[in-house]
């Protein structure tokens, strides 16, 4: 079968596509045959390297994808061949406290799929029976592969950590992003009035379509004193952040009384300077997340087959295409996600 292979770390032009064996169901897996695989950042921290961490090589990336149920192997029960399917992106344990109370992220044996293990960016790919949830019938599989990831993980970080609540401001990160494209809906969604930032006049179109409220360029503008102009000084309830290093300082000082800062990841770096002051004067939360429930991820298909969240596709490419969505992302061009297919 074709895949995407990733030998060693390096730039665009170390994915390589390969001729593999096609995997087979082992007992308790189940093989799809995948439709259409979402690329993430991720991916792009499994291609280059991450500091202090080491990948096991070579791998398959992707962590999203959609397919159909090719081979089901010993002791599964409830998916059959030909079923039309999604990927949920991690795998744990599933006995421990944190499995059973669903905070799986939380386990201590959870892993990405793409990047603890061979992911989605194949022809076929064998994985637990457990992380294989239907695909409403509404969705096309280009789309059952661009949410789960990232709806997931905006998800978890509003609804979960910062507990949006109608009439809350939310000020969401890069609104072109995955996770903030997301974002943008689900704060909206739960009747907050959303503030985005953008890095184009582009982009900022295509947040306002979505649902934002207001956007700022924050490239020609500063968001600390915009978000104060739209507040009336005020601040926001949350900041929804993903970029890390570039945001902090002023994500606090942007915060009103009470407000939550919430992260799950660092784009721009990861040594962040914290004023503890604005900490304790102000009654500020700062709230770390990583992915969501399965249990989470069941209600956003749903939400997703009824049309009132949307996944949000910047472009569809042939799997062989693979290093041109490594190369949008790093320049910044998408807004929302690039979806493979094989
Ligand atoms: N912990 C988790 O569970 C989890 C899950 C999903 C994602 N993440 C993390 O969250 C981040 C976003 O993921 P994603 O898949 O949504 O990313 P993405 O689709 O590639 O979007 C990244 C966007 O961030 C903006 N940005 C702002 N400052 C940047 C900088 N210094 N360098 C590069 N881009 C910058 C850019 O938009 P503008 O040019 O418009 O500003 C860029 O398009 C990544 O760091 C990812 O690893 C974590
Ligand atoms: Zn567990």
């Amino acid at each position: 079968m074709k895949a995407v292979l990733i030998r060693k770390h390096g730039g665009p032009e170390v994915l390589e596509i390969a001729d593999l064996p096609r995997p087979k169901a082992e007992p308790g897996q189940v093989v799809i045959q995948v439709k259409a695989a979402g690329m993430n950042h991720l991916d792009t921290w499994v291609r280059r390297g991450m500091p202090g961490v080491s990948l096991p090589l070579p791998m398959i990336p992707g962590s999203d994808a959609s397919g159909i149920v090719a081979e089901v192997g010993a002791g599964v029960s409830g998916l059959a061949t030909g079923e039309r399917v999604f990927v949920s992106p991690g795998t744990s344990c599933g006995r421990c406290d944190a499995c059973l109370s669903g905070q799986e992220p939380l386990c201590k044996d959870y892993r990405m799929i793409g990047e603890h293990q061979n992911g989605t960016q194949a022809e076929f790919v064998a994985l637990p029976a457990a992380n294989l949830l239907p695909l409403p019938a509404s969705l096309s599989f280009e789309e059952g592969a661009a949410f789960p990831l990232v709806f997931l993980t905006a998800w978890h970080m509003l609804v979960a950590r910062a507990g949006v609540r109608l009439g809350d401001d939310v000020l969401v990160h890069a609104a072109g992003s995955g996770v903030g494209s997301a974002a943008v809906q689900i704060a909206r969604l739960h009747g907050a009035r959303v503030l985005a930032t953008v890095g184009s006049p582009a982009k900022a179109d295509k947040a306002r379509a979505l649902g934002a409220d207001e956007t700022i360029e924050y490239k020609t503008k500063d968001f600390l004193e915009e978000v104060r102009r739209l507040t009336g000084k005020r601040g926001v309830d949350i900041v929804f952040d993903s970029i890390g290093q570039e945001t902090w300082e002023k994500n606090l000082k942007v915060l009103a009384r009470g407000g939550r800062l919430v992260n799950c990841g660092a784009t721009s770096g990861y040594q962040c300077m914290t004023d503890i002051r604005y900490l304790f004067s102000k009654g500020l939360s700062i709230l770390g997340s990583t992915l969501g429930s399965r249990a989470e991820l069941l209600r956003l298909a749903r939400l997703m087959g009824e049309r009132r969240l949307r996944p949000v596709i910047d472009r569809v490419l042939p799997l062989e295409k693979v290093a041109e969505g490594h190369r949008a992302m790093a320049d910044r061009a998408l807004f929302g996600k690039v979806v493979l297919t094989p």
